[in-house]
C-alpha cells in the first residue's frame, strides 16, 4: 500500500514484531514501517495517514511538532496561551489541552474499542463535532475533523516528521520545532512507554535504551525527524527551539516566539506567561495531553495509574540532565557513541 506522502507502508512481522510485542505489549494489534525513513507507527495509522497529509492549515494556524517527549506539551500550552490567553483571563483555559490545541494524529491512539462496541469518544470533542456539524458521522478520523473545525488561529500538535504532513504547512501556516537532548529524551520517553496504555512497555531501561539506538521505537527514527526539520530551519515560518533554552531562559525563548507569531506580547506579559507556563504552575494546574475518554459513559483508562503515582505523572520531572540520574555509564557510553555517529552529518548542538 502507498501513502499519498509516497511512502510504502510495510507491515512489521515476524521476529521483529514478535519482540516490540513482548516488551511492548500495546502493540498486538500491529506495526508497519513507512518507507523511506523507517517511520514505526501502529498500523492503524494508515487509514488515517492520507486525511492528515491532506489537511488544509490556513493563516494564522501554528503547528507545535517535535519527537515525543521533547516538550510539545509544555509549548502547546506556552503557544495557546501567548495566542489565546495573553492575560491570562480565557475561561477556556480551563479545558484539557487537547481541546483547545489538537493533537492531529491522536486518532492512532485513541482506545480501541471492546468487540461489538463502538470506539470510545472524548464526550467534549464529540459534542463540539455534533454541534457544529449535526448531520455528519463521526465515526472516522474524528481527531483530524476535531481539528479541521477548530476556530482560527489554530494551535495543532504533532510527533509526525515534515515529510508525513501536508508539503503546504510551511507554505501555508507556521511551525514551531522544539528539539531535545537525545540522553534526557530517551529517560523521559521509557517512563512515558511505561505509564501510556498505547504503548504498555515492560521490558528494561537497557532494553529500551537499545530500542532507542537501534531506531526501532514509534515515531522513530529521532535523527531524521530533526533532520528533516534541520533541512527547513531557514524557513521563515518555522521557528526551530530548543527545550534546554527554554529551560535556562524562558523569558528569551517567549520573546523570540513573540517576534515569530507577531502576538506582540509586553515585557511583562510574556514574563506572566512563563511563570504561567513553568513546570511547577502546569503541574499544579494539571495540564496534560492526556485526553479522558468514555465508554458506555465510564471512564476508559488511558494511563497505568500505579506506575503513574510511583513514578511521577505526564509531567515526571521538567528538567535538563536527569538522565544523569538513570543511566548507567555503560548505557552513557552506548548512547554517545550512537550521537557521534549521527551528529556528524547534522549542525546541531545539544546541551547536557
Ligand atoms: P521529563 O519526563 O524529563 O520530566 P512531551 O510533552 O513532548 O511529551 O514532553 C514531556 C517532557 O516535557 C517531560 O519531561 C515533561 O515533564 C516535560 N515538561 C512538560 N511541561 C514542562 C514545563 N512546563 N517545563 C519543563 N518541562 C516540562
Amino acid at each position: 500500500m502507498k501513502l499519498l506522502s509516497g511512502h510504502e507502508v510495510i507491515p512489521v512481522e515476524g521476529a521483529e514484531r514478535e519482540r516490540q510485542v513482548k516488551h511492548f505489549e500495546a502493540y498486538a494489534p500491529g506495526l508497519i514501517r513507512l518507507m523511506p525513513g523507517r517511520w514505526l507507527m501502529h498500523a492503524v495509522y494508515q487509514e488515517y495517514a492520507d486525511k492528515i497529509y491532506s489537511f488544509k492549515y490556513k493563516k494564522g494556524d501554528v503547528t507545535v511538532m517535535t519527537w515525543p517527549k521533547c516538550g510539545t506539551t509544555w509549548m502547546q500550552e506556552t503557544v495557546w496561551t501567548m495566542m489565546k490567553n495573553p492575560n491570562l483571563n480565557n475561561p477556556d483555559a480551563q479545558l484539557p489541552l487537547c481541546v483547545r490545541a489538537p493533537f492531529i494524529e491522536l486518532d492512532v491512539f485513541s482506545p480501541p474499542p471492546d468487540p461489538g462496541e463502538v470506539a470510545p469518544s472524548n464526550a467534549h470533542i464529540s459534542a463540539t463535532l455534533k454541534r457544529l456539524h449535526p448531520d455528519e458521522a463521526l465515526g472516522d478520523a474524528v481527531h483530524v475533523q476535531y481539528a479541521a473545525l477548530c476556530p482560527s488561529p489554530r494551535v495543532i500538535k504533532t510527533h509526525l516528521p515534515f515529510s508525513l504532513m501536508s508539503p503546504a504547512i510551511l507554505d501555508e501556516s507556521k511551525v514551531v520545532y522544539v528539539a531535545r537532548n537525545p540522553k534526557d529524551v530517551v529517560v523521559s520517553y521509557h517512563h512515558h512507554s511505561k505509564i501510556v496504555k498505547g504503548h504498555d512497555f515492560v521490558g528494561t531501561l537497557e532494553e529500551f535504551v537499545q530500542y532507542f539506538v537501534d531506531d526501532d521505537l514509534m515515531y522513530g527514527p529521532y535523527w531524521l525527524h530533526l533532520k528533516e526539520a534541520l533541512e527547513r530551519r531557514n524557513h521563515p515560518n518555522l521557528h526551530f527551539m530548543f527545550f534546554e533554552d527554554m529551560k535556562a531562559n524562558p523569558l528569551e525563548e517567549l520573546k523570540k516566539l513573540d517576534a515569530f507569531l507577531r502576538t506582540n506580547l509586553s515585557e511583562e506579559q510574556l514574563g506572566a506567561i512563563a511563570k504561567y507556563t513553568s513546570f511547577e504552575q502546569m503541574k499544579t494546574r494539571g495540564v496534560t495531553p492526556i485526553l479522558n475518554f468514555e465508554r458506555s459513559g465510564a471512564k476508559v483508562d488511558v494511563l497505568n495509574e500505579d506506575i503513574a503515582q510511583k513514578e511521577g505523572g505526564f509531567l515526571r520531572k521538567g528538567k535538563t540532565g536527569d538522565w544523569k540520574n538513570k543511566l548507567t555509564p555503560e548505557l552513557e557510553a552506548e548512547v554517545d557513541k550512537w550521537i557521534q555517529k549521527n551528529l556528524n552529518d547534522l549542525d546541531i548542538t545539544f546541551r547536557y
